[in-house]
């Protein structure tokens, strides 16, 4: 590890969680250069849905770069844009009817939201944009502005403006709706808020805490939207692409959101894609308004279409992520049982499931523990106090049920240090 710390800036910080040298991968296994092998409950923050290396995937990008096909082409029109393009309007969007322009904003998931509020600046003619509690939307200024996290807020050095952050689902406990108090502020012009050009919102938070919105708030909130003449942006770059079960997250909800972001497993191999849809009448750019040299990583197509071809043309990945989902989630009640009075609950949705942990540090020593038994899992929260399991789709049950045993196992020893650590606490 030396040569990170001494030649990589401080700001790393997955690398202090994990801290070995990673070598190679294949599927929900990762291999380090001491030949340790780990499951993989991380999927490299929800990129990896289709597992690391994908054969199917791997093979169509060597069979693509083997015919010297194009790896970059800016927003030209290329083979592998034009593939794309047509698949995820054959497999994805036309059979939901859902009406979408595609537009290739940058190559991270930060690039997909800038160029959401912009885009929703330039519609309604307003500046602001709603965020909500515990919300993540990436570490550039706008996105930051609707980010809760005040460590990285801080990060930005500058007043963050144009934002105003609302209470998520729950936030305020279980008797207060929280669309309700968002429409207070927005009908009362006594309230402070002025009208908002949009309002961006996860179905589930990924990086706030696993907090999950009800479909009925999600239905309630767009209501609101239309209502106020706001557009509504949900930020499924972690969520969707099946993580939650359907290829977009909010699906079930029934709504139609104005814009979407989409990034992290779309890209399928790991590869750095954003896509940023809207609906045909929004489609309001100049040519050129926005911009970037990355918006044309042809690799990142082709692997994109392979995975749309492969696992989206079924229903067969949104049911088994189902299925995984509840063992999951069934296994995690267990334990939540078994260390109850240690354990808070259990949330999440599909194969994107948390751990909350009452007392302070609990969850990430849990996730240390973990990783020295051979198990890559993350925190998630303010406080780091969830526990992430979040692993490939692809994973095999069997390498599902070894992760959870793996994690009983970690969480035992962190327990019983907790329990000690209370006890030694009541006795003073
Ligand atoms: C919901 C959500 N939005 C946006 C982002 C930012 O994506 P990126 O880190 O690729 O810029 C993330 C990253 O974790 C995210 O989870």
């Amino acid at each position: 590890m030396k040569t990170f710390e001494e030649l990589e800036s401080k700001v790393r910080s997955y690398v202090r969680d994990f801290p070995t040298v990673f070598t190679r991968a294949t599927g929900h296994t990762v291999f380090d250069e001491n030949g340790r092998r780990y499951i993989d409950f991380f999927a490299g923050a929800g990129v990896l849905n289709y597992g690391h290396n994908n054969p199917l995937l791997k093979a169509r990008l060597i069979d693509y770069m083997s015919r010297d096909g194009i790896a970059h082409g800016l927003d030209m029109a290329t083979e592998a844009k034009r593939d794309l393009l047509n698949t995820l309007n054959d497999v994805i969007l036309a059979p939901r009817d859902m009406k979408y322009k595609v537009m290739f904003p940058g190559p991270t998931g930060t690039n997909s939201v800038e160029s959401a509020l912009k885009l929703a600046r330039k519609i309604t003619g307003r500046s602001m944009i709603i965020g909500f509690t515990n919300g993540f939307h990436g570490m550039t200024m706008g996105s930051l502005a609707v980010t809760g996290n005040s460590t990285k807020r801080g990060g930005a050095g500058i007043p963050l403006t144009n934002a105003f952050s609302m209470p998520f689902d729950g936030y305020l406990g279980e008797d207060v709706d929280t669309v309700d108090v968002l429409a207070r502020y927005l009908d009362d012009r006594g309230s402070g808020m002025d009208l908002p050009a949009a309002v961006i919102v996860e179905t589930v938070q990924g990086e706030g805490g696993i907090n999950v919105a009800s479909f009925d708030w999600l239905k309630r909130l767009e209501k609101l939207c239309r209502k106020h003449g706001m557009l509504m942006i949900v930020d499924d770059i972690q969520m969707g692409c099946g993580r939650t079960g359907p290829f977009f997250s909010f699906e079930p909800a029934g709504i139609k959101p104005d814009i979407i972001c989409l990034s992290k497993a779309i890209g399928g191999f790991g590869l750095p894609l954003a896509l940023t849809l809207f609906k045909p009448e929004y489609d309001k750019w100049t040519p050129g308004e926005h911009n970037g040299t990355f918006r044309g990583n042809n690799l990142a197509f082709v692997a994109a279409t392979e995975a749309l071809m492969a696992y989206w043309q079924d229903d067969g990945l949104e049911k088994a992520v189902q299925e995984k989902g509840e063992m999951v989630r069934l296994r995690l009640e267990q334990m939540a049982d078994r260390f109850d009075g240690l354990v808070e609950g259990v949330r999440g949705r599909g194969l994107v499931q948390g751990m909350v942990f009452g007392a302070e540090g609990m969850a990430s020593a849990v996730a240390h523990e973990a990783f020295s038994r051979g198990l890559i899992i993350e925190t998630a929260g303010f406080t780091s106090n969830v526990l992430k399991v979040m692993p490939p789709l692809t994973i095999c049950e069997e390498a599902l049920v070894k992760g959870l045993d793996i994690l009983e196992e970690a969480i035992a020893p962190v327990a019983r240090r907790e329990v000690t650590r209370m006890n030694a606490r009541a006795a003073e």
